[in-house]
């Protein structure tokens, strides 16, 4: 038996609990993980919180990495010893999507990573970049792959290019380093001058105060001298959906990634057919997109930004600081 961190259906942060799980020998195809690291994501809070709380007992988390202890029969990919990170849908391997909403989704529609000792078919990891700690690792199953699908798949961020990032989570840090990764200008927003001196550290090349400035939208399309930016990396949701069209320039790409802001946008579709936008949910990406952000992670040696680690008990705590907005990256479990 080892330890796993439950939670009772409907979710809600008094509602969460240290329990066990079982990890068997791997039959054919699947391989046996210590896992040893988490990281938090939006999804994850929705389910422990209760806002999209699980229907039975769950076991959260959607992102873990950690070692290969044991591999079935016809394992080819692993051997004991790799250290590995979950996929996001362990259905969805390539190709186009073929997911909807989260019934197979780790964590919320099926059992998550929060436990020590899992047993999964194989194709629910990819290696883990060289070098990267557990906890770095971890960062990679939902936000990295978020950002790496809309910047590479389902656009073409090419150097010159400028790409326009909004606030300092997960995704959008992510989405600064692999835009400068790809030689791309970085457009960054935050609500914090204090957060918007760090984006610039880290390479952003512009970087506005969404609150101090609420039409940050024609701020940036002024910062490209009227052209407006390729790509927006929209997390906001409709708080910020109508700034992302005012800053896009025509036939450009707005990733429609978040919902920080709710879920109900009145939206004037003039500019969006005027100017020809390319409007692209997303919902992370497959096994196959995770293999190639890796690779291409492994040739350039960008590390992912790791705002701090908890261990896998104070869970709840972790999500609090998350709550509270005053990260800057990834908050990581570690155990
Ligand atoms: N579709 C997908 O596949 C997918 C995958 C991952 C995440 N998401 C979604 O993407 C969003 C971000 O996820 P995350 O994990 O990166 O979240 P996170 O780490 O919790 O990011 C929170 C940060 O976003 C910024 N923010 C909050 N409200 C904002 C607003 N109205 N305008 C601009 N920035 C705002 C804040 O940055 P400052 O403090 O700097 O202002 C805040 O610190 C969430 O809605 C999440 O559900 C979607």
């Amino acid at each position: 038996m080892f330890r796993a961190i439950i939670v009772q259906p409907g979710g809600g942060f008094d509602r969460v609990t240290v329990g066990t799980c079982l990890a068997p020998a791997p039959g054919p195809g699947e391989i046996r993980v210590r896992v040893h690291a988490n990281s938090l994501n939006y999804h994850d809070y929705a389910v422990v919180s209760g806002m999209w709380g699980p229907v039975e007992p769950r076991i959260p988390m959607a992102d873990g990495a950690g070692e290969v202890l044991a591999v079935g029969d016809g394992v080819q990919d692993f051997v004991p010893g790799d250290r590995v990170v979950s996929t996001f849908f362990p259905t969805w391997l390539s190709g186009v999507p073929e997911v909807v909403g989260f019934a197979t989704v780790p964590g919320d529609g099926v059992d998550g990573y929060a436990r020590e000792e899992v047993t999964a078919p194989a194709t629910s990891f990819t290696h883990a970049p060289k070098g990267w700690t557990h906890a770095e690792a971890s960062t990679l199953t939902t936000a990295g792959l978020t950002a790496w699908r809309a910047l590479f798949a389902d656009d073409h961020v090419k150097p010159g290019d400028t790409v326009l990032v909004q606030g300092t989570g997960g995704v959008s840090i992510f989405a600064l380093q692999f835009a400068k990764m790809a030689g791309a200008r970085v457009i960054a927003t935050s609500s914090s001058d204090e957060k918007l001196e760090r984006l610039r550290a880290m390479g952003a090349d512009h970087v506005i105060n969404y609150r101090a400035d609420p039409e940050w939208g024609a701020t940036a399309r002024t910062l490209t001298g009227g052209r407006g930016v390729d790509h927006v990396v929209e997390v906001g949701g409709p708080a910020t959906l109508a700034q992302s069209m005012e800053a896009v320039r025509t036939a450009g790409h707005i990733s429609v990634i978040g919902i920080l802001s709710g879920v109900d946008a009145a939206l004037n579709l003039v500019p969006a057919l005027v100017r020809q936008i390319r409007l692209q949910g997303v919902l992370v990406g497959s096994r196959s997109h995770q293999i190639d952000m890796i690779r291409a992670i492994d040739a350039h040696g960008v590390r992912p930004v790791v705002d701090s680690e908890f261990p896998l008990e104070d869970i709840v705590a972790a999500f609090r600081h998350q709550e509270s907005n005053r990260h800057f990256g990834k908050i990581c479990l570690t155990f």
